[in-house]
């Protein structure tokens, strides 16, 4: 077999055999195959796309391409274990949030999460502004870890999906990021090299995520989907909106504290208008990993169970045991309005300067384009231009206001924390194009707040 034949094939729009696949997925990872042929054949597959067959045995040879871990030793009460896998966002930390409510209601997870690069941030970066917290345990470490608390969070282990990690860093460089076929297949390999049961997609959508459109959404999530079902496991996406920043904080350590303040929520706090992005992600989310582990399919009843964790505070007390169990610092703290005293996680939060961003006329805020927020983060050192970039986790924006809210002159609309002030100069100029305000009709802007944030649910039936 020779590769330069593989590569007029799909160039001639013909279907590359599983043999084929395997050629040059194994060929690449061992290095036998050179960059520029791998290149020229993933502009091939880009500018031509792919069938279901190919996609199925282009996903499994890369999920083969290195270890597969076998999840079946853990036994937890959800008779299935399940992953989530978010497409990336700004102020995304849904997660941070799902992951000890639902280990907290018997579902166990073995997550593995990605680092942030260029304006989308990464969950392993957000916990890593936990002082002491280890994202990168052994994985049969990792695996005790769930049978003994339910939950472990992970960096994407190095030894999983090889040809992927491979292959990734070439289609960065030769602009073949952005083909659907290859975003799923390489999603999809991870997914099923990490042994789970069944697979929870957050498929986000706007200009803070991968998918700039509700039709691409749609298109990844049925692809995702799709190899799924070919693969033998659940997999069902939830596609969500990412068209301003989730949430109020954006930034490594701020975003932990607003996982923290989201799981110490009582019944009040949860009806906020604060924390309604966040909520509606958060308990859609959440309700179907309980529903696909196999515990309850009782949409409603989750929703409810979801809220008695977050109450009873065990959820929080499920997100101390896991930054414990990882080796992040603790502090125990009296919380005057709770009256108690909690456990907290010791934060890399110090910042130098807190600059606040005001109004400079009266109107509603039309929009937050959450990719300028994310570069601005990376501006201030708050995300990385280069893998090897080291990140500043203290830095960020709190948003004091949100699309759809009512603002005057003067009023501020972000806090920013940063430690640099040139750094600070540069990411200003994002900002200063990221906020959009107007004086539209108060029932435009009412449109505007109301705004669902889960666009569409896919799952095999939708095929
Ligand atoms: N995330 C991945 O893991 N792979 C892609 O191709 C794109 C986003």
């Amino acid at each position: 077999m020779r590769m330069y034949e593989i590569i007029e094939k799909k160039r001639d729009k013909y279907e590359l055999s599983k043999e084929e696949i395997e050629f040059f997925v194994n060929g690449y990872s061992k290095g036998e195959i050179p960059d520029y042929q791998m290149s020229a054949l993933l502009m091939a597959i880009y500018l031509n796309g792919m069938s279901d067959e190919e996609l199925k045995n282009l996903t499994f040879a890369m999920a083969n391409s290195a270890k597969t871990l076998d999840l079946s030793s853990i036994k937890v009460p959800g008779k299935y274990i399940v992953d989530k896998h978010s497409t990336g966002g700004v102020g995304d930390k849904i997660t941070l949030i799902v992951l000890p409510i639902i280990a907290a209601l018997g579902v166990g997870v073995c997550k593995m999460s990605g680092r942030g690069l260029g304006f989308t941030g990464g969950t392993a970066d957000k916990l890593e502004s936990i002082v002491g917290y280890n994202v990168n345990i052994p994985i049969n470490d990792a695996i005790r870890q769930v049978q003994d608390i339910g939950v472990c969070l992970i960096s994407q282990s190095p030894e999983i999906a090889v040809a992927d990690k491979k292959i990734y860093a070439l289609r960065d460089t030769t602009a073949t990021v952005e083909s659907i076929d290859l975003i799923a297949s390489s999603i999809m390999s991870k997914k099923l090299a990490s042994g789970v049961d069944k697979i929870l997609l957050d498929v986000t959508v706007g200009s803070g995520a991968f998918m700039k459109t509700l039709e691409d959404a749609r298109k990844l999530s049925k692809t995702m989907v799709k190899i799924g079902k070919l693969a033998g496991v659940e997999t069902k996406a939830i596609v969500t909106s990412m068209s301003e920043p989730l949430g109020r904080n954006v930034g490594n350590a701020l975003e932990i504290k607003e996982v923290i303040s989201f799981l110490l929520s009582d019944e009040t706090t949860l009806q906020s208008e604060e924390i309604r992005d966040l909520k509606e992600i958060v308990y859609e989310i959440a309700a179907q990993m309980i529903k696909m582990s196999g515990i309850c399919d009782d949409m409603e009843k989750n929703r409810k169970d979801i809220t008695k964790a977050i109450v009873s505070r065990a959820a929080y007390d499920k997100f101390i045991e896991l930054v414990k169990a990882q080796g992040g610092h603790i502090y125990n703290v009296y919380m005057d309005w709770i009256g108690l005293n909690l456990d907290m996680p010791v934060l890399d939060d110090k910042v130098k300067y807190l600059k606040e961003i005001h109004a400079q006329s009266d109107g509603y805020v039309v929009s937050i384009d959450s990719k300028k927020i994310g570069e601005a983060l990376v501006a201030l050192g708050g995300g990385r231009n280069r893998k090897e970039d080291r990140i500043d986790y203290s830095v960020g924006f709190e948003f004091s206001k949100k699309v759809g809210d009512r603002v005057n002159e003067g009023d501020t609309i972000l806090t920013v924390l940063y430690n640099d002030k040139e750094k600070f100069e540069s990411a200003f100029e994002y900002i200063e194009n990221a906020i959009y305000i107007d004086n539209i009709e108060e029932e435009v802007a009412k449109t505007l707040k109301s705004k669902p944030h889960i666009l569409d649910i896919i799952d095999e039936n939708s095929l």
